[in-house]
């Protein structure tokens, strides 16, 4: 099942294996893409995984992590990431979209963007309490940054709801203090992301996934029924999977770290929902990958660090348990 294809909507994937959306922190101002990401992109696809999740990608500069970030705010940064998906798609790969905005998060503004005038930790710029206006401007440039992301040749798009970025802050009751229609009630505070996708919807019917830390680990934060209820509402919108992940939203971590350990939560939004999951978090083994999978508890297994570390763990593990050799997969012509 680990290697073998399948199909996600309209989507054609050779494997199971996705490559994590991982900041490479390797952008200069401009947000352009360098000659060194295609090279780290193009060797996961060479490696074998079915399809790469793009780093976190800026929908404005104060949408940023750090100011090394990739960015999709401007038509410039098109051709960079069409060059990107072109030469990864050479390979027999396919290639998402993170599509992302840091909110408080932005390590690169004095004054960051953010729900709440709430400071994620001492370390960080007190944000600014945005506008409704502000709201719908942010809210305008995800939806221009998937305009730009089909015409730079992505196969799909992910929201990035997860990790304390701006989408989970405003899901959040633990960062989303507001008293207008974007805060306070379940409903509100799922307004911003479930009117980026409806809208979205008008224009795109490609594939979306959408990111979310299933718990934030505090005990007045996005918990793991609002996460089910939140899935529930996405379906209802034909997002075609949740890709989940924990925490990001708050210092406290309380989360016991260990090989596969987010794989609970990803498993019970499955059956409570029934929609297609990802599990990731330290899958790195192709025992692990491949039970996960067989067991049925999600649909597809990230792998991040191990990628970084093992670009070709999809055709070594597939050549040393499987007996497979998936190179003439990426080389298509030369092999
Ligand atoms: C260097 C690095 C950068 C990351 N950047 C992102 C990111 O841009 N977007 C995101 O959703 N998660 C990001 N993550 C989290 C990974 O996608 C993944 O969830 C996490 O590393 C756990 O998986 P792993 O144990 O297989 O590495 C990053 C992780 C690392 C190590």
């Amino acid at each position: 099942m680990l290697f073998e294809k399948t199909k996600i909507r309209n989507l054609e994937l050779k494997n199971r294996v996705i490559m994590a959306p991982m900041c490479i922190y390797s952008a200069k101002a401009d947000g352009k893409v360098t000659p060194f990401h295609i090279e780290h992109y193009v060797t996961r696809a060479v490696g074998g995984v079915g399809l790469i999740l793009s780093e976190a990608i800026a929908v404005s500069p104060e949408g940023r992590i750090s100011d090394k970030d990739l960015g999709i705010w401007n038509d410039e940064q098109i051709a960079g990431l069409k060059n990107l998906t072109d030469r990864v798609h050479q390979y027999n790969c396919k290639i998402g979209i993170q599509i992302a905005h840091a909110g408080r998060k932005c390590e690169c503004s004095d004054e960051p963007l953010a729900p709440s005038k709430l400071r994620f930790s001492d370390d960080y710029n007190m944000p600014k309490e945005i506008s409704i206006k502000e709201i719908k401007l942010i809210k305008q440039e995800f939806l221009d940054a998937i305009k730009r992301s089909v015409l730079a040749g992505f196969d799909m798009i992910e929201l990035h709801g997860a990790h304390g970025y701006f989408i989970n802050q405003m899901l959040s009751p633990f960062t989303n203090k507001r008293e207008d229609e974007y805060g306070g009630s379940f409903e509100n505070r799922n307004r911003f992301l479930l009117e980026v996708i409806k809208e979205a919807r008008e224009f795109y019917d490609g594939v979306i996934f959408v990111r979310l830390s299933a718990v934030d680990y505090e005990d007045t934060g996005f918990s793991m029924e609002d996460c089910i209820n939140l899935s529930k509402e996405l379906k209802k919108l034909d997002v075609d999977l949740i890709d989940v992940s924990t925490g990001g939203n708050s210092v406290n971590y309380t989360a016991k770290i260990y090989p596969g350990y987010q794989i609970q939560y990803a498993k019970t939004i499955k059956e409570k929902v029934n929609i297609p999951t990802s599990a990731v978090g330290m899958i790195d083994t192709y025992e692990l990958a491949k039970h996960t999978l067989n067991q049925g508890d999600v649909d597809f297994v990230l792998l991040g660090r191990e990628l970084l570390r093992n670009p070709y763990w999809v055709v070594n593990n597939a050549k040393k348990y499987e007996n497979l050799d998936l190179m003439n997969q990426s080389y298509t012509r030369a092999y």
